[in-house]
């Protein structure tokens, strides 16, 4: 939709976390956008849920509806940063059929519906910018969208939730156990409306799907993704990790191969020199691999009000600029519509974690099975216990999915090995 008198009318949906955040920055810095998009900025209304709750004192009660419908019809671009699938996604496809370009922060919306979202935008000949909805205030989205659309992507490894990350590295740093690094991250602002969504890595894998499809052009959705959370890691495990020179981390890794694409997410153990491994607390960081680019890396916070506000204004200025000057946001490319690959695809490292029988043999029965299943083992130790048993840590390089499975089901299956204590992914392919 063009603005004709000079003005671009924003329609505010959600004045939650970031909404009441990019409310702030509009009225503080509302002059630069306008000068920098050509257009005069106009926040024509803010749609929330009640309108009596209380709010940050900057936020204009005046401009509060709870009705998002009549508000998306009197304005040029709509923030949607409501969350969840309804109503933003009947909201935002209302605003992109009539021609109204839409930016959000939602990324479970993205992940679930893409297609129907994309579809919407050519109807309307409009546009969906979504630079808020991976890894907060990073331009990841816009690197992959535009900075690398003149490159091909090998692969993209990030850790895309704030909220995990803040949990890991105090379970690390300060020795908390999981509940009270999650009570801190919400009430810091970085966790979803339901933690769920972050510790059982529903957020990392929409992220995940977003960022594999605007790197290998290929429409990946949510349920392409196999998802492990964080919930089972334990104390013992991020010991266990810092013990063998790793930092524990939830990753979500898009790797493209001869045969497709494979995206999933779990917990890995990252070495100390990765650079993965340096990003703490609540930061993000993603690394993306291009063929002719090279390794480049993405920092900076993921989460929480401001940052994200950022990531949402710049896309406001975009949009506002293409409403008063003519001219489009990226539309989806997917032409390339690789095939998408279950996770044996992808060659993976494990570290196993096992209680063996301290007596003559064993160690030898446990190696037995990984050379049996073709697995090379990269590092051993073992730490004596007074009680007759041995704690073994073993690390593999990299093999098929398939044979680290059934490496790990025939040690179950052995006797001499009393407990298998963890099995975690181990980033990189040495
Ligand atoms: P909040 O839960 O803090 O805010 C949600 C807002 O939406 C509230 O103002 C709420 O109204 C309003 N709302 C809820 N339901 C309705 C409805 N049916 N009609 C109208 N308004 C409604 O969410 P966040 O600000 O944290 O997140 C917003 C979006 O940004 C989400 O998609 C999230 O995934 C994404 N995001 C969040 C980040 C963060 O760090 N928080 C980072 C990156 C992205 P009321 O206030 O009356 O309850
Ligand atoms: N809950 C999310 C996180 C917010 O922790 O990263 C950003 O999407």
């Amino acid at each position: 939709m063009s603005a004709t008198d000079g003005v671009v009318r924003i329609a505010l949906l959600g004045c939650g976390t970031v909404g009441s955040q990019v409310v702030r920055l509009l009225q503080e810095h509302g002059e630069d956008w306008a000068a920098r998009s050509g257009a005069r900025l106009e926040l024509v209304g803010i749609a929330v849920r009640d309108v009596s709750a209380p709010r940050a004192p900057w936020v204009p009660r005046d401009l509060l509806t709870d009705d998002a419908e009549g508000l998306v019809d009197r304005a040029d671009v709509i923030i949607e940063l409501v969350g969840g699938i309804e109503p933003a996604r009947s909201l935002v496809l209302r605003a992109l059929r009539s021609g109204r370009s839409v930016v959000t922060g939602n990324k479970a919306l993205l992940a679930r519906h893409g297609p129907e979202l994309h579809a919407a935008v050519e109807q309307g000949d409009a546009d969906l910018y979504y630079e808020a909805a991976v890894a907060g205030a990073i331009p990841v989205v816009y690197g992959l969208r535009e900075s690398l659309a003149g490159d091909n992507v090998l692969a993209v490894v990030g850790i895309v939730n704030g909220t995990t990350n803040y949990i890991l590295d105090e379970m690390s740093t300060r020795g908390l156990d999981f509940a009270d690094a999650l009570a801190q991250a919400q009430e810091l602002g970085y966790a979803e409306a339901d933690p769920s969504a972050d510790v059982d890595g529903h957020d990392a894998a929409a992220k995940a799907a977003i960022l594999a499809s605007l790197a290998f052009h290929t429409r990946v959705g949510i349920g392409d993704v196999p998802v492990t959370g964080i919930r089972h890691i334990t104390a013992e495990d991020i010991a266990a990790a810092q013990a063998g020179g790793h930092v524990m981390k939830l990753l979500a890794v898009a790797r493209r191969t001869d045969a497709g694409v494979a995206v999933r997410v779990h917990p890995a153990l990252v070495p100390e020199t990765h650079p993965l491994a340096a990003v703490r607390g609540a930061f993000n960081g993603v690394v993306v691999e291009a063929e002719a680019a090279g390794r480049l890396m993405f920092y900076g916070q993921g989460a929480g009000g401001t940052p994200t506000a950022s990531a949402v204004l710049s896309d406001v200025v975009a949009a506002a600029g293409h409403a008063m000057r003519g001219g489009h946001a990226p539309r989806e490319s997917a032409y390339a519509q690789l095939p998408l690959l279950g996770p044996d695809a992808t060659p993976a490292r494990t570290q196993v974690q096992l209680r063996l029988a301290d007596r003559p043999g064993s160690l030898a029965a446990v190696a037995g099975i990984y050379g049996e299943e073709g697995v090379s083992i990269e590092s051993v130790h073992q730490q004596r216990s007074d009680d007759g048993q041995a704690r073994v840590t073993i690390t593999s390089h990299a093999a098929t999915e398939a044979s680290l499975t059934r490496t790990v089901e025939r040690l179950v299956a052995e006797s001499r090995v009393q407990e298998i204590i963890s099995v975690t992914q181990v980033e990189g392919s040495e």
